[in-house]
C-alpha cells in the first residue's frame, strides 16, 4: 500500500464474527472469542506501526449479557488474561489502556484487572486502546443526560452532550469498520457515529489480519467527506 495515504486518525471496530469463524471449523464459540482476541493483540500491534492514534473496539456490548452464562463466562476469563497478560507490553509500546462502559456490571476480579491496565498505561501517549465493554450507546446518552441534570447545565450545547459521554476526551470516530458481514451499528458509538465512514467487511473477526486492515484503509482514503458542505 502507498504511505501517502490519508490515515483516519481514529478507527473503531465492531469485532463481530467469533462465533461464527468457530461453527465453520466445528469448534465451541468460545474458541472463536480465543482466537478473536489474538487477533485484538496483532491489530493493536499494527495500529502502533502505523502510527494511528485512537483505536476503539466493541468487545462486549449491554445486550451481550444475554447470551449463555458460560459463554459470557468465557469472555470475561478472555478479558482478564488479556489486561493481566499484555498491559506490561502495550506500556512498553506507548499504548494507553482505556475502556468506555459500564464495567460496574462485571466481577471485581475482572475490574480489578482493568483497572489495573488502565493506571499502568496511564502515561502512554502513542495510541489510545480503547475497549468497549459492557457498552451501549443508548445507556451511554442517558448516562449523560442524567449527569447534566445532576450539573444542572444551563446552555446545553451539542459539545456538552459530547462532554458528558464515555468518549469525552476523543476525537469522533473517523472509520468504523464491521466484520462479519452485518451491517449495522448493534448499539454502537450512536452520537460520535453522526460523521463516520462504515467499512462492511464479510471478514470474520478472527480472520480480519493486517493486510484486511490496510484495505479498510485503503478504501477510506478514497472517500470524500463533506460534512454536509459541498
Ligand atoms: C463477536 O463475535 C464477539 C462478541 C460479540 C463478544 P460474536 O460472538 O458475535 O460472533 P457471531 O456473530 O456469533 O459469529
Ligand atoms: C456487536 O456484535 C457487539 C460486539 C461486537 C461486541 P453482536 O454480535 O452482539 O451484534 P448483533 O447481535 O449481531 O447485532
Ligand atoms: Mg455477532
Amino acid at each position: 500500500m502507498e504511505n501517502n495515504i490519508i490515515l483516519p486518525r481514529h478507527v473503531a471496530v465492531i469485532m463481530d464474527g467469533n462465533g461464527r469463524w468457530a461453527k465453520k471449523r466445528g469448534l465451541p464459540r468460545t474458541f472463536g472469542h480465543k482466537v478473536g482476541t489474538e487477533n485484538v493483540r496483532k491489530i493493536v500491534k499494527y495500529c502502533s506501526k502505523k502510527g494511528i492514534q485512537y483505536l476503539t473496539v466493541y468487545a462486549f456490548s449491554t445486550e451481550n449479557f444475554k447470551r449463555p452464562e458460560e459463554e459470557v463466562g468465557t469472555l470475561m476469563k478472555l478479558l482478564v488474561e488479556y489486561f493481566n497478560k499484555e498491559t506490561e507490553e502495550l506500556r512498553q509500546n506507548g499504548v494507553r489502556l482505556n475502556v468506555i462502559g459500564d464495567i460496574s456490571a462485571f466481577s471485581p476480579i475482572v475490574q480489578k484487572a482493568i483497572n489495573d491496565g488502565i493506571k499502568k498505561t496511564k502515561d502512554c501517549k502513542d495510541l489510545v486502546f480503547t475497549i468497549a465493554l459492557a457498552y451501549g450507546a443508548r445507556a451511554e446518552l442517558v448516562r449523560a443526560v442524567k449527569m447534566i441534570c445532576n450539573d444542572n447545565v444551563k446552555d446545553i450545547t451539542e459539545e456538552t452532550i459530547s462532554k458528558y459521554l464515555y468518549t469525552f476526551d476523543m476525537p469522533d470516530p473517523d472509520l468504523i469498520i464491521r466484520t462479519s458481514g452485518e451491517q449495522r451499528l448493534s448499539n454502537y458509538l450512536l452520537y460520535q457515529a453522526a460523521y463516520s465512514e462504515f467499512y462492511f467487511t464479510d471478514c470474520l473477526w478472527p480472520d480480519f489480519d493486517e493486510r484486511e486492515f490496510d484495505k479498510a484503509l485503503e478504501e477510506y482514503s478514497k472517500r470524500n467527506r463533506r460534512f454536509g458542505g459541498v
